[in-house]
């Protein structure tokens, strides 16, 4: 099948980031947004993005341009007819990933691929809300999706070989890199990631060590580019807390048991970068 056009759904962090990706490397791009205002936030994210990426001379003003014609921004989800491939990059609530695709089921045609850009979520729940099971599977991409190398391919018991190839190829032709895990919580990554992250936040909870020894520990004795408190504050702590309660609830394994310190900190709003306050306080 040939692929012109790739509709994301959702244009915030990941879905504006993987909407710039996509459009960088020749397809044309459909990106919808629950609102107007949630649409123009996130194509101003991808005009700041590929800015610095032409003032860091990483692609010409050119093709920035041609980059930006190629998106083109819609409230409306039914414009999803025209898709070749859809990524679904919308927020992480399973009940509303189900409707969104139960939507595009209906509105896509037959033998096109829907994918989830969802870093926990059950693949399997999502290919149910359709009639095309075999046509599903998670394409998760990491922050900055312009920046990171990897996409991490899932496959639900039900994709089929012809699914995983197409995508396959795709991801090869955004530029990354690729590695395949299995529809169980977390996947490969964050079921990596997120106890180490945990055991962070616990080891500063319990006063072991200050958070920034913690972070420059891991930066400068591991070579991380990031701390793990840093990086919570950086994908957002209520992201961290999601997928922690997310892979604890499917598997019971303690390793993904929340610390109470997480917990409140997102009751208290203190959600990392984005709100301007987690771990470490940022200006805006
Ligand atoms: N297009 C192309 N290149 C771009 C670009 C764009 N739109 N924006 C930036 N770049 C380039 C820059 O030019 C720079 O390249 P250079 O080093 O050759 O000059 C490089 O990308 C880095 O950009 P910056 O200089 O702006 O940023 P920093 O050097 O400060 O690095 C960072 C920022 C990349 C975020 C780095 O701190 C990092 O790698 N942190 C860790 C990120 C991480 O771990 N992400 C994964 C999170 S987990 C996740 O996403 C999973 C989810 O499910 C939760």
């Amino acid at each position: 099948m040939s692929i012109k056009t790739v509709g994301v759904v959702g244009c915030g962090l990941m879905g504006s980031g993987i909407a710039e990706v996509v459009a960088k490397n020749g397809y044309s791009v459909i990106v919808r947004e629950v609102n107007d205002e949630f649409l123009q936030k996130g194509l101003a994210r991808i005009r700041a993005s590929t800015q610095k990426a032409v003032d860091r001379n990483k692609i010409t003003v050119e093709a920035r341009d041609q980059l930006l014609a190629r998106i083109r921004g819609t409230t409306h989800l039914e414009e999803f007819s025209e898709c070749d491939y859809v990524v679904e990059a919308a927020i992480e609530n399973l009940n509303l990933k189900k409707d969104i695709f139960e939507r595009l089921d209906s509105i896509t045609r037959p033998e096109v691929i829907l994918a989830s850009n969802t870093s926990s979520l059950s693949i399997a729940e999502m290919a149910a809300k359709t009639k095309k099971p075999d046509k599903v599977l998670g394409m998760h991409f990491f922050n900055p999706v312009p920046v990171m190398p990897l996409l991490e391919m899932v496959r639900s018991f039900m994709t089929s070989e012809a699914t995983y190839e197409t995508s396959r190829a795709l991801g090869k032709a955004l530029g990354k890199q690729i590695i395949v895990a299995k529809d169980y919580p977390g996947f490969i990554v964050n079921a990596l990631l997120v106890p180490f992250q945990l055991d962070a936040i616990r080891f500063y909870e319990n006063g072991m060590a200050s958070k920034e020894d913690i972070d420059k520990g891991v930066r400068l004795g591991l070579n991380h580019p990031m701390g793990p408190l840093e990086l919570c504050d950086f994908v957002g702590i209520d992201t961290v807390l999601f997928i922690a309660d997310e892979v604890y609830n499917e598997t019971k394994d303690p390793r993904y048991a929340a610390p109470p310190l997480l917990r409140r900190m997102v009751a208290a709003g203190y959600h990392g970068r984005k709100t301007g306050k987690g771990f470490y306080e940022y200006s805006k």
